[in-house]
């Protein structure tokens, strides 16, 4: 069946990259307070832990390389006769350098400045530095171009608009824990889409889906490809 697909990923996907998931087990929020590193007034209170803590997650990526997960969801999409959507909660860039090119990401990149005095967005994989100004309005206020709690999320009107023209939601790697992304899965079926989770293990929310399949996404993500692929 051709038809439109909307994959939704989360941290698991990146878990196999070296890139550390939030909320398992020595995850970065068991390590980070987020209300520190991942709120405006977290950044408000104290810029330069802010800064710091993203610089060294830039780094962590640089270093880091694309798995066979975001491979095999790069293929599906050069594949896929039908329209395709791939929305991460990841603010790495690991799906772009393996290839994925109908991407959202809808809580930012890691490799993009956002300026808090003006709004200016700017490439920019260096580490951040609270003395750092930003290339259009000049304001030492340089903070990473990623949503935090208590913002809003980008591309959410595409997203939607793509939900609702889904013939088949995927979530892969994701707890299923912060809204809106949380609420795709309904938001999807409601609309007629049939639904399916790949995870480590079921998430909290897995009777929400038609079908669970739980292994690393290295390999449930090659083979479920390979299946709509017809290989
Ligand atoms: P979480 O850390 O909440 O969840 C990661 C999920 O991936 C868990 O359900 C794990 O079981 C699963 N997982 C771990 N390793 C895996 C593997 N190798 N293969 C498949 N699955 C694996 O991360 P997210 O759900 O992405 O937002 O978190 C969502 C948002 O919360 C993030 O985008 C971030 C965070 O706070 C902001 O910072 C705004």
């Amino acid at each position: 069946m051709v038809g439109s697909i909307v994959i939704l990923t989360g941290a698991g996907v990146s878990a196999e990259s070296g890139l550390g998931t939030f909320r398992d087990a020595g995850g970065l929020w068991t390590r980070y307070p987020l209300e520190d590193v991942a709120t405006p007034e977290g950044y408000a209170r104290d810029p330069g832990l802010v800064l710091e803590f993203y610089s060294a997650r830039r780094e962590n990526c640089r270093t880091a390389a694309p798995n066979a997960a975001h491979r095999a969801l790069a293929e599906l999409e050069a594949g896929w006769g039908g329209e395709l959507l791939l929305v991460t909660q990841n603010i790495d860039d690991l799906h772009e350098r393996a290839g994925s090119r109908r991407l959202l990401h809808m809580h930012g990149e890691l490799m993009r400045c956002l300026c808090a005095a003006c709004g200016h967005r700017w490439p920019s994989d260096a580490p951040m530095q609270e003395q750092d100004r930003c290339p259009a309005c000049g304001a030492a206020r340089v903070r990473p171009d990623v949503v935090w709690f208590g913002e809003y999320p980008y591309h959410m009107e595409e997203i939607w608009a793509s939900l609702a023209r889904a013939d088949l939601f995927v979530s892969i790697g994701t707890s299923g824990n912060v809204y809106p992304a949380a609420g795709f899965v309904q938001d999807a079926a409601r609309r007629g889409a049939r639904t399916l989770e790949l995870n480590l293990e079921p998430s909290e929310g897995v009777s929400d889906f038609d079908e669970a399949r739980a292994g690393p996404a290295s390999r449930l993500v090659p083979e479920w490809v390979a299946e709509m692929l017809g290989r």
